[in-house]
């Protein structure tokens, strides 16, 4: 187990925030883990488990214990003549595995390329872009409930999957699981997702394979979103919110070209990003921090922002777009 004080978090935020942490603890087994649970000065210390930071808002330093896994490895479990399952590591990069399954031609992951985290997180937020949600993949999400000690291996079903949404999101259970490997089935025969954004365009003349699909969705991607590693930002900050379908059709008639996703017969997604272009704040600053121009979605550390700068943007977004459009905005990304 790796225990560090006073630690730098610069390399483990996207935002890229100069925060610290008075203690930073990263184990790389399950028995580690298992320690780590039994440890009274460990609970006596306010903690946060992290992944790689994609998808977390420091608003200061974090005066006590920041957890990480670096539990790796990759296992395949079980094949037949049309899937693979695989075991994997709940601290091995998202992309990393990404890539290694299309190298092996395992398909149904590779929509989800580019995405910044890691494998534990992934099953916790249900990452989901051009069409595909990680979560029709998971077959079992493996966690040590930090209350109990206790490792449960959760089935696809008690999961509680949706946009965006998992069991391990709930009010409740927030902070109370932490995953140690992620079961996932893969397809030996893909079925190809292009209708989703440019991705059929990009493949325009060429016949989709994984390696295609991947190399599509990560062209288009870094096309629309900032590169964490050359402007901090958390990718979607908020996500795209549901509204009523008596609400979507009264701002219709004021909005005509306002996009909607139909989610059941009472309700419609609304594109966030719409609705924030829509009110005119593209490009808007606070102190460091702005609205990113292409995807207004997106807030970047555009010049040393403070969590407090970017916090303070985003409370202002949510503001601008609830009196235009009576629509709250709830942010995706966790404040610390
Ligand atoms: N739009 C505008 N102005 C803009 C940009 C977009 O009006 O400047 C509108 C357009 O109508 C567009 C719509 O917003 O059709 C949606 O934009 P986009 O297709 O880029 O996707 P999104 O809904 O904003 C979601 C995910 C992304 C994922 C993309 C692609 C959420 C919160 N975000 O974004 O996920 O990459 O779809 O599948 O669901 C992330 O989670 O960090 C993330 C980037």
């Amino acid at each position: 187990m790796r225990i560090e004080q006073n630690y730098s978090l610069l390399h483990h935020n996207t935002f890229g925030l100069a925060i610290k942490t008075r203690y930073f603890v990263e184990y790389e087994s399950e028995e580690d883990l298992q320690k780590l649970l039994r440890d009274e000065f460990f609970f006596s210390q306010r903690f946060w488990h992290i992944g790689r930071g994609s998808n977390l808002l420091f608003l200061s330093d974090f005066d006590g214990i920041i957890v990480h896994s670096a539990i790796r490895g990759i296992e395949k479990i079980r094949e037949d003549a049309d899937e693979v399952w695989l075991k994997v590591g709940a601290g091995n990069d998202w992309d990393t595995f990404v890539a290694y399954c299309v190298e092996n031609s395992w398909g149904g992951l590779e929509n989800l390329s580019l995405i910044p985290g890691e494998v534990g997180a992934s099953a916790i937020q249900n990452i989901g872009a051009y069409g595909a949600e990680v979560s029709e993949r998971i077959e079992e999400v493996h966690a040590y409930c930090i209350e109990t000690g206790e490792k449960i291996v959760f089935p696809h079903t008690q999961c509680q999957y949706a946009y965006r949404h998992s069991f391990f999101k709930e009010p409740e259970n927030k902070g109370k699981y932490y995953v140690c490997h992620v079961v996932f089935k893969l397809s030996k025969k893909p079925q190809f997702r292009l209708d989703y954004g440019n991705i059929r365009e990009y493949l325009a003349g060429k016949t989709a394979s994984l390696e295609l699909v991947r190399q599509a969705v990560i062209a288009v991607r870094s096309s629309k979103l900032p590169d964490p590693e050359k402007i901090g930002n958390a990718g979607s900050f908020f996500v795209n919110p549901y509204i009523c379908i008596a609400h979507y059709e009264g701002l219709k008639k004021q909005y005509p070209d306002i996009p909607c996703f139909p989610v059941n017969e009472e309700v419609v997604k609304i594109p966030a990003a719409w609705l924030i272009d829509k009110c005119g704040l593209k490009g808007k600053t606070h102190g460091g921090a702005a609205v990113y121009e292409k995807q207004p979605l997106v807030i970047v550390n555009q010049n040393q922002a403070s969590g407090e700068d970017i916090a303070a943007l985003a409370a202002e977004i949510c503001r601008v777009v609830k009196e235009k459009f009576y629509i709250d905005l709830q942010p995706e990304v966790n404040y610390i």
